[in-house]
């Protein structure tokens, strides 16, 4: 009789040759235990196996689908191996397995009871009235309080973001960043031909005295910063800082930059920038963290001042979410369904934090407790790329301090994302360290 083993590595190659194309379903645990002649237990071991290789999702009580590995989860030319791990500590995805279910039920609901044909029109700029007065609402359960018509529905973060570039800044403008700092942000800034000045970064946030210093040195026109559970060093800035840095910005006339795509990992935090100085603050957030990257829906706060300008560039981009995506996740921010969700990201979250530091515990990790990631600072004196390329060979992708950093000043680190399954974690974090040991110094 065949090994479970044996079986799934054939059903792998089937796979893998198209025998079923991404979404098929595949024959239940019974039905493959009949063709192979093997008992259901390894049939299921069978298929516990080309989940783990990524070939298989599973569903509860609608079977097993083949994966569309057009969506990768490891870079594709690391195949299995006997020292391959397969994990992928680079996504900071949210850890929710509810979410296809929640998505199930809120289209079922959709389906029934929507007012469909609205959804098919095109959709107001920054999303219907109805859908931001729910939005702001939801805000203000949060402590941003916004009048609704300042308050836009996006297609994510970047999306405001990109938006926040078009509306209120120019080429040419500098805008001030951390050392290291989220790397869709330092994109964005080269294609709009922005200049980012680097602000010098310790493990609790940015040097303010440094931000003072290049507002005399420069005209600095804005900053880009994440107080509440910064990409990627995970400090979470104090009262003073916030307090500080809003003095900077009215002394000095920036525009407040205020990405909150992970505040809500470490809630409760100090209020917002945007609650102390909502006069010259656009705050993003988005549901990628929180619920599923692939929804594309997020929040965007402008000022007063911003309001109009911002509704122009909507419509002159045409960049209102579908109106189905919003119906959706706007039923989601009204019926709780966020909340728990968030709540059940920061447990999930936490947890993880929790193996990373057991498995890393000598390592001077800077992380917060309720993170997708940690980081790693690394000896100046090994490289980088190398540790990286070696952990490829483990088949373990892993972010380096390049992709972060905006100034080549800045200390070596790795970014741990902690986003893969909990049983893959250790096996994982085993790679890194073994990674590090492999990597000779210089
Ligand atoms: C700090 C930060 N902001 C924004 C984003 C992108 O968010 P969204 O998917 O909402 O565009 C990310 C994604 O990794 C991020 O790390």
């Amino acid at each position: 009789m065949q090994s479970y083993a044996g079986i799934a590595a054939q059903v792998a190659a089937q796979i893998r040759a198209g025998r079923w194309a991404p979404g098929d379903r595949l024959p239940t645990h019974r039905a493959l235990a009949a063709e192979w002649g093997v008992a259901i237990a390894t049939a299921t071991r069978v298929f516990t196996e080309l989940k783990r290789l990524g070939l298989v999702v599973g569903e509860p009580g609608r079977g097993s689908f083949v994966r569309d590995r057009s969506i990768r989860l490891v870079p594709p030319e690391y195949g299995p191996g006997p020292d391959t791990v397969y994990a992928d500590l680079s996504v900071t995805q949210p850890l929710s397995p509810r979410r296809a279910e929640l998505l199930r039920t809120a289209l079922r609901d959709l389906a029934g009871a929507g007012d469909l044909d609205a959804l098919l029109r095109q959709q107001p700029p920054g999303g219907r009235p109805a859908d931001r007065g729910v939005a702001a609402e939801f805000l203000g359960s949060r402590g941003i309080d916004a009048e609704s018509d300042r308050v836009f529905l996006t297609a994510g973060v970047q999306h405001g973001l990109d938006l926040v570039a078009r509306a209120a800044l120019s080429p040419g403008d500098v805008v001030a960043v951390d050392a290291l700092t989220y790397p869709g942000f330092k994109m964005l800034a080269h294609a709009h031909r922005l200049h980012l000045a680097p602000i010098p970064v310790g493990p609790d946030g940015p040097d303010l005295d440094a931000m003072e210093e290049l507002c005399l040195r420069r005209r600095v026109r804005a900053v880009y910063t994440m107080p509440t559970l910064h990409n990627p060093l995970g400090w979470v800035l104090g009262e003073q800082a916030r307090d500080r840095l809003v003095r900077i910005a009215r002394a000095n006339d920036l525009m407040l930059i205020e990405d909150a795509a992970y505040a809500f990992l470490a809630e409760p935090a100090p209020a917002p920038l945007v609650s102390r100085a909502p006069e010259r603050t656009y705050w993003l957030s988005s549901l990628s963290k929180s619920v599923a990257a692939g929804l594309r829906f997020g929040l965007l706060v402008t000022p007063p001042s911003g309001k109009a300008t911002m509704t122009h560039t909507l419509r002159v981009h045409m960049a209102s979410p579908p109106g189905l995506v919003a119906a959706v996740a706007v039923g989601w921010l009204a019926d709780g369904t966020v909340d728990a969700l968030e709540d059940a990201a920061r447990r999930s979250a936490e947890e993880h934090q929790r193996v990373l530091r057991a498995e890393l515990h000598d390592m001077d990790l800077l992380a917060h407790p309720r993170s997708y990631f940690a980081w790693l600072p690394i000896d100046p004196q090994q490289r980088m790329d190398r540790v990286a390329a070696e952990l490829s060979r483990r088949g373990v992708r892993i972010c380096t301090a390049e992709m972060f950093a905006t100034t080549p000043h800045v200390r070596h680190g790795l970014r741990i994302a902690v986003g893969s399954p909990l049983a893959e974690l250790p096996a994982a974090l085993a790679a890194v360290r073994d990674a590090l040991d492999a990597v000779p110094l210089g």
